[in-house]
């Protein structure tokens, strides 16, 4: 029998779901982005999830990376504003940017290296920040799971298998064999939500419920992709009141625009991130 608390997202769902814009809207009304991320060897990750986020309709999106690294991100992200990280050779470390409130949603990990000194700002980040985390790529990398148990505010992970596998102990041919189980198990013993990725993507919430995007393709397959959807998600969250909702129709989003985009003009096989990301506008005016 289906698992009446596990549902497939469907487009229709989507657009269901997916806010109005507000005809009198001003910028603040859809949310303050900051993207914490980046590295002198890694800066590409947060311009692709700072446009990847503007693109899915975040009001202002501030990027906090190393000093070293604007110059080189700045001109493939004209609308961003910065915030300059302390750097140890060439990785982000403390203090974490100040007022952090300020913020609607904040993302954390995308290109930031796995160093000891970016692992501490990042524990400060857990411990200071009172609006929703979404933690990905190195930033899960060995990720201090009794500071998230103490947050207040939301909390989303987003690894793929083997991110997971590290995070829960397992192999990663025990997280493909019972994703389900161990998402459910994981979420609620940490009280987060979960997104773990794959060509079907489960989206599980703190209090167990389960939602499978199937959309998107190996064209998504590629390095970048991940930051994209970072993006989108941090976006969505701003914009929903479910964060179920947000989850479920940026994953969707995602995959469907990678479809569009491989049934159009690309193939799996040339399609990149940056592609995803500058094919967003259709894919909204198909949804909204
Ligand atoms: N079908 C559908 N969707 C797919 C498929 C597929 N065959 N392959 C990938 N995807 C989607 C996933 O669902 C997810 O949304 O593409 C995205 C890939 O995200 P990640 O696995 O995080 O990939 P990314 O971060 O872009 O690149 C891999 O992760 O482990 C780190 O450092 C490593 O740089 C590497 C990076
Ligand atoms: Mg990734």
């Amino acid at each position: 029998l289906p698992d009446p608390r596990r549902q497939v997202w469907t487009e229709a769902d989507v657009k269901r779901t997916l806010p109005r814009r507000d005809r009198n809207a001003h910028k603040g009304s859809h949310g303050k982005g900051l993207i914490v991320g980046g590295s002198t060897v890694m800066p590409g990750s947060v311009a692709m999830s700072a446009r990847a986020s503007l693109r899915s309709g975040a009001g202002l999106i501030t990027i906090a990376t190393v000093e070293s690294a604007i110059p080189s991100i700045a001109p493939f992200i004209q609308e961003a504003t910065f915030v300059g990280l302390g750097e140890k050779e060439g990785f982000a470390c403390r203090p974490a940017p100040s007022s952090l409130s300020d913020y609607d949603g904040i993302a954390f990990g995308m290109g930031i290296g796995r160093q000891e000194p970016t692992r501490s700002l990042l524990s400060e980040i857990l411990q200071e920040a009172d609006t929703p985390l979404l933690i990905d790529a190195d930033g899960l990398y060995e990720l201090p799971l009794d500071l998230m148990q103490k947050r207040e505010a939301p909390t989303i992970l987003t690894p793929h298998p083997g991110e997971f596998a590290q995070l829960t102990g397992k192999s990663i041919s025990d997280v493909l064999a019972r994703p389900f189980s161990l998402s459910r198990t994981f979420a609620q013993a940490y009280g987060v939500h979960l997104v773990l990725k794959g060509p079907s993507t489960i989206i599980t919430s703190p209090d167990g419920e389960q939602r499978v995007d199937v959309s998107g393709n190996a064209g998504l397959a590629k390095g970048g992709s991940g930051d994209v959807l970072s993006g989108m998600l941090v976006a969505m969250i701003m914009q929903h009141d479910s964060m179920m909702d947000a989850l479920a129709n940026g994953c969707v989003l995602h995959g469907k625009t990678a479809e569009r985009l491989t049934s159009d003009d690309h193939s799996m096989i040339d399609l990149l991130a940056s592609d995803v990301v500058e094919g967003l506008p259709i894919t909204f005016r198909a949804f909204s």
